[in-house]
């Protein structure tokens, strides 16, 4: 990630030192709002690779919850809420959610400040879509199985997870942030009780995966 005015590798490489891995998304995100670079994630729209999919699928969310894991600007989250879903969408940033507030005044979408590696117990197994776009391979490679595990966890019954990440073979190294995902990694989500369903491979700038899996639903007999 680079940017003209703002040194990101530098800012990663100081809040690492200081043993806050996520530390460095907060400083992005104020920066960018007092006019010093940009947020290099943030292109205030919706992911196109997800919308496809929406359309592909027909997504329907009517009287169904959907959570947005690191929401940053808040575009896929409002995305789902004209679906119908009810919305929770978080991430560690709190600048981040005040723009999300501060972008969508009209906004059904409950945004809140939270952190991944320590979310409220009763979001547990709560969810009937569950997005993931883009956290895992902004955290440190190391977490990676964990914070797999805790997203694949709030999951309902039959609810499903949509993934869009980098990709990479399972013996290419990780080359550093945003750190590639492979199918090795990628099975922590199958570890957690989920099946993959769906499995796109695509190029954009960089190799890249959409990957969408399923909990089970609960066999009432
Ligand atoms: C690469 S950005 C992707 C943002 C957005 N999902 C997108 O694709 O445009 C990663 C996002 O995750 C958030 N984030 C990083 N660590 C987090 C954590 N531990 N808990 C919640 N959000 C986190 C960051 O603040 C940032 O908004």
């Amino acid at each position: 990630m680079s940017d003209d005015r703002v040194d990101v590798g530098k800012l990663i490489r100081d809040a690492w030192n200081r043993d806050e891995p996520a530390g460095w998304f907060e400083e992005i995100y104020a920066r960018a709002k007092n006019g010093e670079g940009r947020v290099p994630w943030a292109f205030m729209q919706p992911e196109p690779t997800l919308m496809d999919w929406i359309n592909e699928v027909k997504l329907d969310g009517t009287d169904k919850k959907a959570i947005v894991v690191g929401c940053g600007l808040g575009d896929d989250a409002e995305a789902l809420s004209a679906l119908g879903f009810a919305v929770t969408a978080f991430d560690i940033s709190p600048t981040a959610i005040d723009q999300c507030k501060a972008r969508f005044p009209q906004t059904t979408v409950d945004f809140q400040v939270a952190d991944l590696l320590n979310l409220p117990e009763a979001w547990a197994g709560n969810f009937d879509f569950v997005l993931e776009h883009r956290t895992i391979q902004a955290l440190p490679f190391k977490l990676c199985e964990k914070v797999i595990g805790i997203i694949a966890g709030l999951t309902a019954p039959d609810g499903q997870v949509f993934v869009l990440c980098h990709g990479r073979d399972p013996d290419e190294p990780a080359r550093g942030i945003p750190w590639a995902l492979s199918s090795k990694e990628l099975a922590y989500f199958e570890k957690n009780g989920l099946k993959q369903t769906q499995f796109d491979e695509y190029e954009s700038g960089v190799r890249r995966f959409r990957v969408v899996y399923r909990r089970p639903a609960i066999n009432k007999e």
